[in-house]
């Protein structure tokens, strides 16, 4: 029997609310209904979120609270499209994530999303910057080859 666990908060800045709101008519950036996800651990389930209703407009800055283990990581991995949800829909910038292909949902996270992830999730054998410009040029922008003060991604160290 699965257990619900989280009620996640969600905390408008309010400097942003009002661009935001202005832009409101493009729609919101994500919408996120009835979201739910449930872990399966052998035969237990772990219901870590459920019925999540979230909508986030364009420019809007946003603080998802809760306590340790109440599912932050889990919405925020699900809005990113690096996991699915259990039930609902997830849209972001107009598209079902859930329609999506894998080739297409890995493009869309590369162009559309920037991860600083809780452990960090960084290569060792690369420094800094190199880091910071892996998905540019995994994506074969101009931004991949950065320069700042003659560093460049080839030859920087940070
Ligand atoms: N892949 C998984 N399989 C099974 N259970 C998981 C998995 N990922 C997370 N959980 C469990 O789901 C619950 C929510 O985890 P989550 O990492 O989303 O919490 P959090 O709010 O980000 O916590 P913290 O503040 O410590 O980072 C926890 O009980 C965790 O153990
Ligand atoms: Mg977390």
């Amino acid at each position: 029997m699965s257990e619900a666990r989280l009620e996640a908060q969600a905390q408008h800045q309010t400097g942003a609310t009002s661009e935001a709101a202005a832009r409101h008519d493009h729609g919101p950036l994500v919408n996120a209904r009835n979201v739910g996800k449930t872990y399966w651990i052998g035969k237990r389930s772990l219901e870590v979120l459920r019925n999540v209703d979230l909508q986030v407009l364009r420019g809007e800055f946003l603080v998802v609270r809760g306590a340790s283990g109440a599912g932050k990581s889990t919405l925020l991995h699900c809005l990113g499209g690096l996991d699915t949800p259990t039930t609902g829909e997830i849209w972001f910038d107009g598209k079902n994530l859930a329609a999506l292909s894998g080739l297409e949902l890995s493009r869309f996270r590369n162009r559309k999303i920037g991860f600083v992830f809780q452990a960090y999730h960084l290569l060792p054998e690369l420094d800094a910057l190199e880091n910071v410009c892996l998905p540019a040029r995994m994506a074969r922008t101009d931004a991949g080859r950065p320069r700042r003060g003659g560093a460049s991604c080839s030859n920087a160290s940070v």
